[in-house]
């Protein structure tokens, strides 16, 4: 590997390392608690010694009714373990569970063969994925077809191979998006980080959670309380399309049929009992379309979507 492409990748590596607070994972996981009982989850890319996802299905496996929990470690060097506990079919059901800690042959990586098998065998995969193998890491959970709540960055939602399956409906967001903060490691450098009782933090501005288990988010209607008819100069309509602008997500009208740009926010907000997104339009990528312009300016990109009642 040439000099500047392994310094390239020993720096991705590091800027991997993000852990993600427990208050986090609660907060996210509670509103999916039906879709854990008789299950095997799989938390992939982990470090179960320190990890919060395992702790917490650990702390709450007899709660959540789970049937396995299984937790792979990555180490780029070495050969790595992976932890499990099995639900006793007699017993007690109550407390903290016992686990197996089991050597690998390999390192943990998510794409050997040993992890893919037992991924295979689970029902739910939950995890924080690398950021720099993102796009890999969705392909595989889809490609074995598995049902997941993965952290994701919200730029991701504009990767080619990331907004098809969220136009598609085939995955969505969870509940919480914007800023959250991770446990990361003193050596990694970055702006907008932070030390508590001596750990060290770093806070992003756009974080989401993916899923593909239907929650009742995915159901819940965006009040429209502005209205298109008298107030049609406040959406202009594109110079090179058939599409009305709309700035803000509170504007957006309740008596407008046509076709709207919105901005890319509204991801979170997505039924697809009420709108359906006809596409992506940034003019900066080509395969994202044309990019709508408005009175002779490219507006940075939009969501193209339109009511479905
Ligand atoms: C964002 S961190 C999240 C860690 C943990 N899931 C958590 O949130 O507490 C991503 C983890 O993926 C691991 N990782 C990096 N490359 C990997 C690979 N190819 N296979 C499996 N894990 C990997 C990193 O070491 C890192 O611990």
């Amino acid at each position: 590997m040439a000099k500047n492409e392994s310094l390239h990748k020993a720096r991705e590596a590091k800027q991997d390392e993000y852990y993600t607070q427990i208050s986090d994972i609660e907060r996210e996981l509670v509103h999916y608690e039906d879709h854990f009982r008789d299950k095997i989850v799989f938390c992939n890319c982990d470090d179960p010694a320190y990890s919060n996802f395992w702790r917490y299905f650990q702390l709450k496996f007899y709660q959540l009714g789970l049937k396995k929990l299984v937790s792979t470690h990555y180490d780029p060097h070495a050969p790595s373990y992976k932890m499990e506990i099995v639900r006793k079919e007699k017993g007690e059901q109550i407390g903290i569970p016992d686990y197996a800690k089991t050597p690998l042959k390999g390192n943990g990586d998510f794409r050997s063969e040993e992890c893919i098998e037992i991924l295979k065998e689970a029902d739910v995969v939950v995890t924080n994925p690398p950021f720099s193998l993102f796009r890999e890491y969705l392909a595989q959970l889809m490609e074995y077809e598995k049902k997941f709540v993965i952290i994701a960055n919200l730029n991701t939602v504009t990767y080619k191979e990331v907004f098809p399956l969220l136009k598609n409906n085939r995955i969505w967001l969870g509940y919480k998006s914007g800023a959250q903060s991770f446990a990361i490691p003193d050596s990694v450098e970055r702006n907008n980080t932070y030390y508590i009782n001596g750990q060290k933090y770093a806070k992003f501005g756009n974080i989401c959670w993916f899923t593909n288990l239907d929650i009742p988010k995915r159901h819940e209607e965006l009040v429209l309380v502005k209205q298109y008819c008298g107030h049609e100069e406040d959406y202009p309509k594109y110079d090179n399309y058939d599409a009305i602008e709309v700035g803000k997500l509170s504007d957006i009208p309740c008596d407008y049929g046509g076709v709207m740009g919105v901005p890319i926010t509204f991801i979170d907000r997505y039924n697809p009992e009420q709108f359906d997104i006809l596409g992506l339009d940034d003019h900066r990528v080509p395969w994202r379309g044309r990019g709508p312009d408005l009175n002779g300016k490219a507006i940075y990109r939009r969501l193209i979507i339109r009511r479905k009642k």
